[in-house]
């Protein structure tokens, strides 16, 4: 199968700050707790920002990092599952604002939190059949729009923010993706429309044992499927979702931690946002360096999980 090559990233997170301090002031916890549970220092909340204007931002930024415009898109996929609208999708709201041309399919992709993984290698398959070789992939969430502020084991935990990539289409591209799903509706959950909130529910100590079983196991299943040694892989870039989570993996893998990419600390966990933003700060901190290899894992409600690798091209070498 082709591999997905990534020409430019975006991301774009809401003004309004929520300090640990300023949770503490509307549940029962402090920063110490936070800090050490998770790792998380702060989170941003949208105020009045709407996830089109985010993912729109995003997604903006990305095109003009890869050098190419609307006209080029020739596919466009949004992972979320917290769209502006049940209907249309969040994809097809941006396909508007943006101006996407008519034979760009778009549409939405519902993996919780390894949905940008899941977005991904759909685009790996499609892109090869649609009539241009680019495709426009946006990973975002509004999560404090389904958290229950009132309830401290998840109100602390997760933040809004947008995160694209304009990726292409590459017979040439080594590209090594594992896509997992245990159907587990009782460990992370919200109820769609209807009577009752659609708040956010979690299985905290599941999630955290589900992510260590299966994150490790993944990592090892991609360095199997490319040949590769785990020492080779210059970046892990992890789902954030607690620093806990992260350390284990690293610890398990027997790989440095300062090889895992992060920063829980400033936007908690965004969900299908936390991988392209997370590329996006690591490419504008010129951290990604032409032919360096670099591993996506992710894991979330479903429960999913979905890990990537493949080989990072700079900009001049393209
Ligand atoms: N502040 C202070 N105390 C808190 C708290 C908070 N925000 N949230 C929970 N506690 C309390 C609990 O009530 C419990 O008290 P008790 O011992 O008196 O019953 C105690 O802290 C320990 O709770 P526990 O659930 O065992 O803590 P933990 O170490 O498992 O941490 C999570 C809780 C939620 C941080 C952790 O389980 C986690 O991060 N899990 C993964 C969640 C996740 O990643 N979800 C998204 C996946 S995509």
């Amino acid at each position: 199968m082709n591999g997905l090559q990534i020409l430019g990233t975006g991301r774009a997170l809401p003004a309004h700050r929520v300090t640990n301090d300023d949770l503490a002031q509307r549940v029962d916890t402090n920063h110490e707790w936070i800090v050490a549970r998770t790792g998380i220092h702060e989170r941003r909340f949208a105020q009045g920002e709407t996830l089109t204007q985010l993912t729109v931002q995003a997604a903006r930024q990305a095109l003009e990092r890869a050098g190419l415009t609307v006209a080029d898109i020739g596919l466009c996929i949004t992972a979320t599952v917290t769209p502006d609208y049940l209907t249309p999708s969040q994809a097809c709201l941006i396909h508007q604002e943006l101006g996407l041309p008519e034979d760009c399919p778009a549409f939405d992709l519902s993996a919780g939190c390894t949905g940008f993984l899941y977005a991904m290698e759909t685009a790996a398959a499609m892109l090869p059949r649609m009539s241009r070789p680019y495709a426009l992939l946006v990973g975002g969430e509004l999560l404090s729009r389904i958290v229950d502020m009132d309830d401290r084991s998840t109100c602390i935990l997760f933040g809004d923010g947008a995160g694209a990539a304009v990726v292409k289409t590459d017979p040439e591209a080594p590209w090594f993706c594992h896509l997992g799903t245990r159907g587990r509706q009782e460990v992370l959950w919200a109820l769609g429309p209807g009577n009752h909130p659609a708040y956010l529910h979690m299985d905290g100590q599941e999630v955290f044992q589900f992510a260590l079983e299966t994150v490790p196991a993944l990592a090892r299943q991609l360095l199997d499927k490319a040949g590769l040694d785990k020492d080779q892989v210059d970046w892990y870039v992890p789902h954030q979702a607690n620093h806990r989570i992260v350390a284990s993996v690293a610890k398990r893998l027997k790989v440095p931690l300062e090889k895992f990419y992060e920063n829980i600390a400033s936007y908690g966990n965004t969900s299908a946002g936390t991988i392209p933003i997370a590329l996006d700060e690591m490419v504008e901190q010129g951290l990604l360096k032409d032919g360096q290899w670099v591993m996506c894992l992710g894991f979330g409600a479903g429960l999913t999980w979905g890990g990537a690798l493949f080989r990072w091209k700079s900009m001049e070498e393209r």
